[in-house]
């Protein structure tokens, strides 16, 4: 080995020790196994020509592949999502794991975690992906990995059962495959998209239905192929759009563009606003017709839109009618309290409903624990409860708190 090579070598090591510190720090890492793992593979030789410290940033995912239109299609994802997935997924030694979405990467470590008994199987729909994989991995002594060419949709039956599935592209929903492919205790981890937000789920199978044990937000590439989701928007005005990823709901643009320009009711709740991420996954999957509404950030600039607007808020329409959350300091209380504008002829009404919710969120559920998410495929013999459900193409997301 030439001292050049050697000196990178060097300098990758030390710059992968101190990544696998930071990811603890940030508490991504946190058992030995997967630190072990991130301390071992060499990350550097699944993104041959990119800098080093850009290889090894704990927060940094680098770009394979784009459409035409710039979209990114395939990533090597940041150190620090695939180090809360693998905590998540709690591979042991032995194990059958299926990776969907390939890059070489990911595949390493969960080899480094099931050890020479246990077996990865990763497939990507991209050929080119696949063969990139596969030259990664040989240039990295990780040659035992099985990269094939495959669409998620139909998992990869030849190498099933499989203990773990380890889905590393935003996915709308869990083909029946999935289940058919996972063993009896086995566990899905997944970013599956609720409502317009995606968040890695750790699913559990409890015979034919998925129980989660915990989820965290997540940004993902978005699935291809059969699996593929098609996001709706609708433009309400320049800078102003409402999305909607779930079955195709009917608003009144008209009238939601008049609702626009007349003026902000304001609703407070006296509830506490904390937790925004839970109180937002209380607020999709316990309104009757929702959908996303964004706010281009020179609008919240200018006092037009809430500062949640900008992030993408969940927001209650009726008719002409829309309302949605926002918070301001409790001066009493310190922290913040949860309120609501609304826009339209029904805008108290529509302004009522949503600090309805923000009161019985806050007084029934806020800081009691975890959402327990479920998802119950179509062929399930399960009995569906009436509320918190979200349907899928095969089967249904259902959302319940403590
Ligand atoms: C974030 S990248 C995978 C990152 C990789 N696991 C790593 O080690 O860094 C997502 C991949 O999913 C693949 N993908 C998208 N849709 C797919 C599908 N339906 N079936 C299989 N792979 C898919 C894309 O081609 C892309 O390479």
């Amino acid at each position: 080995m030439s001292t050049s090579h050697t000196d990178a070598a060097d300098i990758a090591a030390s710059l992968r020790a101190e990544m696998v510190r930071e990811l603890r720090e940030m508490g991504e890492v946190i058992s030995e196994p997967v630190a072990a793992a991130l301390a071992t593979v060499p990350r550097h030789l699944f993104a041959p020509g990119e800098p080093l410290e850009a290889a090894y940033a704990a927060d940094r995912a680098l770009v394979v592949k784009r459409d035409a239109s710039g979209t990114a299609l395939s990533l090597l994802s940041a150190a620090h999502i695939q180090a809360v997935m693998l905590e998540q997924a709690e591979i042991e030694p032995g194990m059958r794991v299926l990776e969907i979405g390939s890059g070489g990467y990911n595949a390493a470590l969960i080899q480094e975690l099931v050890g020479a008994e246990g077996m990865v199987v990763s497939a990507d729909i991209d050929p080119g992906i696949v063969e990139r994989a596969r030259t990664c991995l040989t240039a990295a002594g990780y040659d035992r990995v099985e990269v094939v060419p495959a669409d998620a949709e139909n998992g990869v039956p030849e190498h099933a059962p499989y203990d773990r599935i380890i889905v590393t592209a935003g996915a709308w929903d869990i083909p029946p495959a999935w289940m058919d492919q996972l063993s009896a205790a086995g566990r899905i981890v997944v970013p599956l998209r609720i409502r317009g937000r995606t968040r890695s789920i750790a699913f559990d199978r409890s015979d034919d239905v998925l129980v989660s044990r915990s989820y965290r937000l997540a940004a993902f590439v978005p699935m291809q192929g059969a699996g593929a989701f098609r996001e709706h928007t609708v433009r309400l005005a320049e800078g102003v759009v409402l999305q909607v990823d779930e079955e195709p709901q009917r608003f009144d643009v008209e009238a939601l563009r008049r609702a626009l320009g007349s003026p902000r009711l304001e609703r407070w709740s006296g509830a506490a606003f904390d937790l925004p991420d839970e109180l937002e996954l209380f607020l999709l999957t316990n309104m009757p017709q929702v959908a996303m509404l964004h706010a281009a950030e020179e609008l919240v600039d200018q006092g037009r839109f809430a500062l949640s607007a900008a992030r993408g808020v969940p927001v209650l329409i009726r008719d002409g009618s829309f309302a949605y959350r926002t918070k301001r300091p409790n001066q009493e209380t310190g922290g913040f309290e949860s309120g609501v504008f609304a826009h339209g002829p029904d805008a108290e009404t529509v302004a009522a409903e949503y600090v309805e919710l923000l009161r019985r969120w806050a007084s029934d559920h806020r800081r009691r624990g975890a959402a327990r998410i479920q998802y119950v495929p179509k062929t399930a013999r399960t009995s569906l409860p009436s509320r918190g459900l979200i349907r899928k193409r095969h089967g249904t997301v259902i959302v319940s708190w403590p």
